[in-house]
């Protein structure tokens, strides 16, 4: 379902992790849309028209230095009357460790950019939000399962739809959705890790389309997401139909 919506100067999409994978094909999405594009991100975003707010998501001072940032981008870009933002949490970073070996440094430095950027983020950019406004966190499909050797990723993404639940409850009355995309094995940057097509063949075969998402359609499903009040508190996952082993 693609929602046709009327281009408007006035709406703004603050995106993470728009310089590579699923946050770049989100800001191309809505960019085309009309609509402005605030990036954060170490790189930046490469996309025309954009404006990049290059930070570390995982700086021990993130709270002071992005939020002066932001917050100086935001006051620009809500010049206008109007204020509809769409707020993407999509930044991550992926490790593969054991529940039984966890580093409990490498557990805390994961958790704030998985997590905790976001709830930070949450706070600078939702003064700014009018009605109609939302923000949709990036989940997994490890946010409801676990797989073997994947620790703190699980444990970071099932608290991503912890805080999703969370802010559900606490934007009561402002008419601001919120949602959980969970998408399967998508083919980025993260999952191929420098893995050839023929290395990646064994992720399409843990489907049942025997297919993995590319990261334009985790785009579409991010922007349905985060134009539909209806999906207010929903966890949406994509992944053509995981195979259970
Ligand atoms: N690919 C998959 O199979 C898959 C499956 C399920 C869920 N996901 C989720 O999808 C989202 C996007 O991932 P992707 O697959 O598109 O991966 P990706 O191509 O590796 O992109 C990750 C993005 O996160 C940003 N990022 C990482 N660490 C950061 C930091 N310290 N500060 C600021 N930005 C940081 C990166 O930007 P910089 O490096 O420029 O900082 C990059 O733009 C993530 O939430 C991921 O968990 C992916």
């Amino acid at each position: 379902l693609a929602l046709e919506l009327p281009v408007s100067a006035s709406a703004i999409a603050v995106i993470t992790g728009a310089s590579s994978g699923i946050g770049l094909a989100t800001a191309e999405l809505f960019l085309a849309a009309g609509w402005q594009v605030l990036a954060l991100s170490r790189r930046p975003c490469s996309l025309a028209g954009v404006h990049n707010v290059l930070v570390d998501l995982q700086a021990p001072d993130l709270a002071a230095t992005v939020a002066q940032g932001l917050f100086e981008a935001l006051e620009k870009a809500c010049a206008g009357p109007a204020r509809k933002i769409a707020l993407v949490h999509n930044a991550a970073q992926f490790l593969n460790d054991s529940a039984l070996e966890l580093n409990p440094q490498d557990l805390l430095q994961l958790l704030q950019v998985n997590v905790v950027a976001s709830a930070v983020l949450n706070k600078v950019v939702v003064p700014f939000m009018d009605a109609g406004s939302s923000i949709t966190y990036v989940g997994s499909t490890l946010s409801e399962k676990a797989v073997a050797n994947t620790a703190s990723y699980c444990i970071s993404k099932h608290a991503v739809v912890g805080l999703m639940r969370a802010t559900c409850q606490d934007l009561l009355g402002r008419r601001i959705h919120t949602t959980c995309v969970c998408p399967g094995f998508v083919d980025t940057p993260m999952l191929r890790a420098g893995r050839t097509d023929e290395a990646m063949a064994p992720f399409s075969a843990l489907t049942a389309y025997q297919k993995i998402l590319q990261p334009e359609e985790v785009a579409q499903i991010i922007w349905n997401a985060a134009n539909t009040p209806a999906l207010n508190g929903a966890v949406v996952h994509a992944n053509y139909g995981q195979i259970e082993h």
